[in-house]
């Protein structure tokens, strides 16, 4: 049962697309297990893009992942991470596969909507970054009894 961290981008919030795409990860089964409304701070944004750090889009990415509010959502399910990343599509919005998230609503590879954990070991240390244990809630569902 893997999990993996999602962040509604500002540009989704502000498009009126965090329900859509909340939508589709949660009809394709994936459980949401915690979620909250954020304004993620310089620091926030710098630990949690810390891979990116002295790139040319660094500077922009923080800028904008802080400009307005997101939406960070844990979903667990299985193989959540890799199944995540299919359904976002690629990081450019101009290449991503129709189908995909980023490729149906996307518009510009610095405003793509959504963040998803690239690895287990990556959404791990990001679940710890916005979320304390008792925030993410264990519940039973029918449907997993079929799936796993
Ligand atoms: P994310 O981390 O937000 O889920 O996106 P990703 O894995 O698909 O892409 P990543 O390589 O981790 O890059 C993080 C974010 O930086 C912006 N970016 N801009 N101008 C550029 O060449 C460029 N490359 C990346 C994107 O907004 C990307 O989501
Ligand atoms: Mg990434």
């Amino acid at each position: 049962m893997e999990r993996s961290l999602v962040l509604i981008k500002p540009d989704a919030i502000q498009r009126g697309l965090a329900g859509e795409i909340i939508s589709r990860l949660e009809k394709k089964g994936l459980t949401i297990v915690a979620m909250k409304m954020l304004y993620m701070d310089k620091n926030l944004a710098q630990r949690h893009y810390a891979i990116h750090k002295g790139k040319a889009f660094f500077n922009d990415l923080v800028s904008f992942i802080t400009s307005s509010p997101v939406i960070a959502i844990v979903f667990q399910g299985k193989n959540a991470v890799e199944m995540i990343r299919r359904m976002m599509g690629e990081t450019d919005p101009a290449r991503a596969q129709p189908g995909s998230i980023r490729g149906d609503l996307g518009i510009d590879i610095g405003h793509n909507l959504i963040h998803g954990s690239d690895s287990i070991e990556n959404a791990s240390k990001e679940i710890d970054l916005f979320f304390s244990k008792e925030e993410i809630f264990s519940y039973d569902r029918e449907l997993d009894r079929w799936i796993y």
